[in-house]
């Protein structure tokens, strides 16, 4: 009788219910998302929306889509760096390029780009190592906030100052204010890094490879999913990764315990850098 009566008894039920109003109403899926960090989320969302219980922020997500939109911001974690892990872009720049030189053309997926950060961060070091031009880059994710963002090119410049650092830190071979004409406190970057680059809302719990890749970048995502959901990532990665394809991850990320664990070899372990096996 306690267990079905207890407070946190009746969240679990509350949070299911919500994550199932969102995916019957909006389509998105975070019915597969990691449970700690959800109720994470929503906790936080309950205290930004006042709401008591999750049943009431699930009557006001259901009845008013800007409410949803808001909600969204919060469980989709829409957090970037410039040069995230300064190491990481350095073997991506001398173990990665050389690979990636001997392919007439180049097709990268930077799947959950977020608002664009990374997205910069890969043009600058492609356009460095003179692949810029003959790269198509697909920037996806689910947040039509972060992409719109993404698109923009305009990052504060208080950010970019550390941005700065780290694209030193990365092997930056120019001076980093080469990028973007700073302006009222915002750095507005390069448009034409962006001219190979086509941003598109792509979700990897729902939707399907869409390209032959040479590359995906997938950094800082699969953390927040279950095992479940990290396979159907890592088997779409797969599915769309031509011969050999190269897949780097986020600091905590591995394929290595998932269904595809022996699909993929590490390239540079330690950045997890990997080459489809
Ligand atoms: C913490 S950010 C990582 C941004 C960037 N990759 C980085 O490492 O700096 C996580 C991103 O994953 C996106 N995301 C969450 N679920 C997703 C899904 N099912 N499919 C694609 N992107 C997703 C979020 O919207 C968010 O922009």
């Amino acid at each position: 009788m306690e267990r079905i009566y207890s407070v946190e008894r009746n969240s679990e039920i509350e949070l299911r219910l919500l994550i199932e109003a969102i995916y019957l109403k909006y389509s998105y899926d975070f019915r597969d998302y990691s449970g700690a960090s959800i109720k994470r989320r929503v906790n936080h969302a309950l205290s930004q929306f006042e709401c008591a219980t999750i049943s009431a922020l699930q009557e006001k997500v259901l009845h008013d889509p800007t409410a949803f939109m808001q909600l969204l911001q919060l469980l989709t974690i829409p957090v970037s760096e410039m040069f995230r892990d300064p190491s990481h872009f350095l073997a991506i720049r001398q173990e990665v390029v050389p690979l990636l030189k001997t392919y007439p053309s180049i097709k990268i997926w930077i799947a959950g780009c977020s608002t664009g950060e990374e997205v910069y961060s890969m043009a600058i070091l492609l356009r460095e190592e003179g692949l810029l031009d003959r790269t198509i880059i697909y920037a996806t994710d689910i947040n039509p906030r972060s992409l719109d963002k993404a698109k923009q090119g305009i990052f504060s410049m208080e950010n970019v100052r550390a941005y700065t650092h780290n694209y030193q830190q990365a092997g930056g071979q120019r001076s980093f204010a080469d990028y973007y004409t700073a302006a009222y406190g915002y750095a507005i970057f390069d448009k034409t890094l962006c001219e190979n680059v086509t941003f598109a809302d792509h979700s990897l719990a729902t939707d399907s490879v869409f390209s032959e890749t040479q590359l995906i970048s997938c950094r800082n995502v699969l953390i927040y999913f279950n095992k479940k959901l990290q396979d159907r990532a890592f088997g779409l990665f797969r599915e769309s990764l031509c011969h050999r394809g190269i897949l780097v991850l986020g600091s905590k990320e591995t394929p290595d315990f998932s269904a595809y664990g022996s699909q993929f070899e590490p390239l540079v372990k330690q950045e997890r850098i990997y080459r489809k096996s």
